[in-house]
């Protein structure tokens, strides 16, 4: 199977977990397991790594790769949703860990695998957009469902879309079938200098919005944040790594709480940078308990 992905913050995060050889740890978003794999480097056979993701292209192309490896035993890899991470855990019998990273957001793999309708890049694609593809509602269910107003609010909510009003009001009066239906939609709502402003895609925000509602990734973390906490260990360490915002909030303020005092974040050095562009919004984040 291709690969696809490049870890992000790989070296600090690795780091700043402070693997013991015989600890317990858990990656809550394996992706092509860039990170996991290093975790599991660093366990003696008494150590475990348990791996989550709720994808299941990336479940079985980790499963793929590193067969030997998971062979091994203790390396487990589970298809689930983080927001479930205590009952994951209990499933085997695991109270107590030693360290928790969350890589949150896409992988490049689901960005550039055909069918899955996350990039703006891909025109011919439907609008999908589901990590879990057991989830019942895609991202075109939500521009057929919603109204304008409440595609309104979903864009300013999870995209923070200046032109969210005139977008949703113009997506009820189009027929959107596809990916690239959308993005020449807002091409055209969004002002020519507006998008000349912007570095970015000018689709990027209302994507970020329908992705982050269709897998329902705040309400996720949040839970996840808290079920991640209570099964540290004391002294355990809980690495997140964001990619916007609005995660990023959740995860600062969420730590702040906590009483971390150190809440500068991580960021890739510019050599990271150079060489993988999609690292450039990366903040990691690490609360130890
Ligand atoms: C940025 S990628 C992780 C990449 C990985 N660290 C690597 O280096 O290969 C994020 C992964 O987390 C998964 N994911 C996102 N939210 C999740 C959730 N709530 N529960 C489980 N998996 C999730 C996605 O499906 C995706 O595969």
């Amino acid at each position: 199977m291709k690969s696809y992905h490049t870890p992000v913050l790989l070296t600090e995060s690795i780091v700043a977990l402070n693997i013991k050889p015989r600890g317990v740890y858990v990656d809550c978003t394996l992706g092509e397991a860039g990170h996991s794999f290093e975790i599991f480097k660093r366990l003696e056979s008494q150590g475990k790594l348990i791996s989550i993701d709720q994808d299941q292209s990336a479940l079985s192309y980790v499963k793929e790769k590193y067969s030997k490896e998971i062979a091994q035993g203790n390396w487990i890899i589970v298809k689930g949703n983080f927001s479930n991470l205590k009952q994951i855990c209990m499933d085997m019998q695991i109270e107590k860990v030693d360290g928790i990273l969350m890589d949150l957001g896409l992988s490049s793999r689901q960005l550039e695998e055909e069918g899955r309708g996350f990039s703006y890049n891909t025109p011919s694609e439907s609008l999908d957009m589901r990590m879990d593809t057991d989830l019942g509602v895609t991202a075109d269910d939500l521009l057929k469902g919603l109204n304008a107003t409440e595609l309104e609010k979903l864009f300013r909510l999870y995209g923070e879309e200046r032109f969210a009003k005139r977008i949703a009001i113009q997506i009820k009066k189009s027929d959107i079938k596809t990916v690239g239906d959308l993005t020449s939609l807002i091409y055209r709502v969004v002002p020519a200098t507006k998008r000349r402003e912007d570095s970015h895609h000018p689709a990027r925000r209302v994507f970020q919005a329908l992705r982050i509602a269709v897998n329902d990734e705040i309400n996720a973390l949040k839970k996840g944040l808290d079920e991640a906490y209570e099964l540290l260990n004391s002294n355990g360490r809980l690495c997140v790594i964001t990619f916007h915002s609005l995660e990023d909030r959740e995860v600062k303020r969420f730590f702040e709480n906590k009483g971390a005092k150190d809440s500068q974040a991580v960021q890739p050095t510019p050599e990271e940078i150079e060489v993988n562009n999609r690292s450039r919004s990366a903040k990691l984040r690490v609360l130890e308990k």
